[in-house]
């Protein structure tokens, strides 16, 4: 018999099933983030019904004005019709070398600061040339949970990787993990995103630290992922050259490449564009097994004129205009972007009651001895239930998500939940829909 019929679940459940059937998911849980969408996308039609949608993490904010104009004003110059230089428009680079000294404290050489087409072309490219430096090193290290995609870059390159869920490892316990692989000698280079997609840990100053002498002493590159720039809104990290700065590996190694992205921070994910910073150090520095592949040694050059030139040539010209003018906003005090997205946290905080005080537990939730920040993202789970399983039972409630098993996480009871999209007229819905799961469950 059929969960409606048994319990009358809020979204009718023959349509949630025959969709899943059809879907030709061999197991609808383990589904990735644009499989599901498409999911979600039919059940919607076909029902009417909306759904609370938090499996993709797409801003649900409108984009920086200054952004925009930036972009009209270069494209009515004529910009559309020129090839831009690879490495960047000057205006641009400039900007972000302003932009990381004023919220990372931290000198890089504008040369070093390079837009791409996002920060999935940003982490692309790095893979071409940092996990290709030394033949001896030739697999990533995850720090895991993390983005998915960055996995499957991985496989499409045929790239090696290992991972290890970092939440049984925080703070101190980190070291002697970290060592017992890069003792190993085969590590090129280690991936985090801090804040975390999915769990929105942060990592605290001793855990970057760990990560930053480490990667010295073994000489790994570290690429770190700051897709979600200063939104650990537990601090105000939103004023130009005024500490507290967006906390960074950056102050404890030489060999980092940051990818900062602008689709969250600046609502700007249609537009494609982010940077990526190479360390004045590693990009002056030589590697001959990169000869492999490029006409030079040089990190940085085989960077620009190698991986970026072959993937894309470049960044499109109008949205490096777009990025420039909101940097420059930003860096002169003019445009506070974090008042733009804090608001994400204060959705994620009323999610999260909601979700407790239905029953469900939060997975990730704490930072060494401090509570999570509220964020982009939250996870969670169900007494009893694997998160796979889970998800798919969520599905006939009107409720979308994707389950950490696909992000390289341990927790495999939990969910990823998304706030982005989750508007505050939808609560009330949110809440119907957990109690009616938590009655029929509990
Ligand atoms: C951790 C992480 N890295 C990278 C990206 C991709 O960023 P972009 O939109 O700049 O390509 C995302 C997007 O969700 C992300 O969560």
């Amino acid at each position: 018999m059929s969960d409606k019929l048994i319990k009358n679940t809020p979204i009718d459940d023959s349509v949630v099933k025959n969709k899943i059937e059809q879907s030709g998911l061999e197991k609808v849980g383990l589904a990735s983030i644009r499989e599901l969408v498409r999911l979600v996308n039919e059940i919607e039609k076909e029902t009417g019904e909306k759904y609370i949608r938090m499996e993709m993490g797409v801003p649900g904010l409108p984009p920086a004005q200054v952004g925009i104009q930036g972009e009209i004003e270069a494209l009515k110059s004529g910009v559309a019709s020129k090839y831009p230089m690879i490495e960047g428009v000057d205006c641009l680079k400039k900007e972000i070398s302003r932009f990381v000294k004023n919220f990372i404290n931290i000198d890089v050489d504008e040369k070093n600061c390079i837009p791409t087409v996002g920060s999935m072309q940003g982490g692309f490219a790095s893979f071409l040339v940092s996990c290709r430096r030394d033949i001896k090193k030739d697999t990533t290290l995850f720090i895991d949970p993390g983005f998915p995609v960055q996995k499957m870059q991985h496989n499409v390159l045929g790239l090696k990787y290992e991972t290890f869920d970092v939440y049984n490892y925080r703070g101190d316990k980190l070291k002697a993990k970290l060592e017992e692989y890069l003792s190993k000698g085969n590590i090129s280079t280690i991936l985090y995103s801090n804040p975390n997609n999915p769990s929105w840990i942060c990592f605290t100053e001793k855990e970057l630290q760990i990560i930053g002498e480490l990667a010295t002493k073994y000489d790994v590159v570290v690429m770190e992922d700051l897709a979600y720039f200063a939104m650990d809104f537990r601090k105000d990290l939103s004023k130009p050259g005024v500490p507290p700065y967006q906390p960074s590996v950056v102050h404890y190694t030489d060999n980092y490449i940051l990818l900062i992205s602008s689709s969250k921070s600046f609502s700007y994910a249609g537009q494609r564009i982010g940077m990526m910073v190479i360390s004045d150090t590693l990009a002056r520095r030589r590697f001959p097994d990169l000869k492999r592949f490029y006409k030079t040694d040089e990190f940085g050059y085989s960077m620009i004129y190698g991986a970026i030139y072959s993937l894309s040539s470049g960044t499109s010209h109008s949205a490096q205009y777009g990025l420039a003018a909101i940097l420059k906003a930003v860096n002169d005090g003019e445009y506070n972007f974090i008042d733009d997205v804090k608001e994400y946290g204060e959705r994620a905080k009323i999610m999260k009651k909601i979700f407790t005080d239905n029953g469900f537990k939060i997975v990730y939730d704490m930072d060494e001895n401090e509570p999570l920040a509220d964020g982009f993202y939250f996870t969670f789970s169900y007494p009893g239930m694997d998160g796979v399983e889970l998800l798919e039972k969520l599905l006939y409630y009107g409720v979308s998500a994707i389950a950490l098993a696909t992000t390289g996480s341990e927790r495999t009871e939990g969910i990823r939940a998304c706030v982005s999209q989750t508007s505050r007229d939808q609560f009330d819905d949110l809440e119907y829909r957990l109690k009616a799961f938590n009655k029929h469950h509990s």
